[in-house]
Order: structure tokens, then C-alpha cells, then sequence
């Protein structure tokens, strides 16, 4: 497909519908992760405006032998490296398989402030067969900003990631 991404306006519901398809357009038949990763945290940035958004990927730690979250593409400012399972939200989200919504991330206990301009933050496991292989992360400078329709629609977005 071409490169440049068509932005709407409208509805939350709308802007998913319509990047969802555009990512599902620019991924599929793309082998590589670092590239489909990649693309997917510009498309979502460019659409939403959101303050980060990125992947944290499960990788063992060569120096310790730990599985750990290692900083994937992004966009958005420079973000902790590395994350320990159960750690922060991210962690949290993988250590549970589950999607994490923190509409106030000062009340999140741990919560791992790569940038105090964050103040909710939403995010979704990455599954592999039935373990989870990474994580995205979306952060927000306003408080509350994520709820069920994102839940939903980056859930499904993730799901299109071949890893
Ligand atoms: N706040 C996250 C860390 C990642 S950064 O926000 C990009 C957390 O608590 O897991």
C-alpha cells in the first residue's frame, strides 16, 4: 500500500475502524516484526496524538538469564529500557495475560514513571499461542483517557501481530 496513512476525525469507534484497517493493510505479508512493530506505533501515534505509545518485548536477559520486557519501536519520548516481570504496568500486564487500564497512574502501585508528563496509560498483552510475548504500551498526558473501546480495538489490533 502507500505509505501515507488517511487520518479521520469523529468518534473514537471511527478512528479505530479506519486505522485498523490501514495497519492490517501495511502488516500483512510483511515477515518482519521489528517493521510491522514499527509501523503500527507510527500508525496509532499519527491517528490518536497520544504522548507515547510503543512495544515492550519478552527477551531473556543475556547477563542474568531473566525474562524480561526489553523496549521495542515506540514513539514518543526516550523510555526505560527494561522492565522486570510484575513490575509496573507493564509488568503487571504480563505477569496476568491481561489488559490494564490506569486512569490515574499516580494510584497504580509501582507504576515505573519513564516521564512524569504520563497520567493514564492503558496497556495490552501480546499472545503467542497461549504465552505472552510482549506488551503495548500507550500513555496519555491527561488523566482517563482509555477505556473498553480502546481495550477492544488495540486487543484486536495486537492480534494481528505475527510474531
Ligand atoms: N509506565 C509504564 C512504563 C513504560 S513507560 O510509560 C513508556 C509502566 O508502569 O509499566
Amino acid at each position: 500500500m502507500a505509505e501515507d496513512l488517511n487520518i479521520v476525525s469523529g468518534s473514537k469507534q471511527e478512528k479505530y475502524i479506519s486505522i485498523t484497517q490501514q495497519i492490517e493493510a501495511l502488516i500483512t505479508g510483511e515477515p518482519d516484526l521489528t517493521a510491522n512493530l514499527a509501523n503500527i506505533a507510527a500508525a496509532l501515534k499519527e491517528q490518536f496524538g497520544w504522548f507515547w505509545v510503543g512495544f515492550y518485548m519478552v527477551k531473556e536477559n543475556t547477563n542474568t538469564g531473566n525474562y524480561e520486557l526489553v523496549l521495542g519501536p515506540f514513539q514518543g519520548p526516550v523510555a526505560c529500557t527494561r522492565i522486570a516481570k510484575g513490575r509496573g504496568v507493564c509488568g503487571t500486564s504480563w505477569a496476568k495475560g491481561e489488559t490494564i487500564i490506569v486512569a490515574d497512574v499516580e494510584k497504580f502501585p509501582g507504576h515505573i514513571a519513564c516521564s512524569s508528563a504520563s497520567k493514564s496509560e492503558i496497556v495490552v498483552p501480546i499472545f503467542k499461542d497461549a504465552s505472552v510475548v510482549g506488551v503495548l504500551d500507550v500513555d496519555s498526558e491527561l488523566l482517563d483517557q482509555f477505556d473498553t473501546i480502546d481495550q477492544q480495538y488495540l486487543e484486536a489490533i495486537v492480534a494481528l501481530i505475527r510474531h
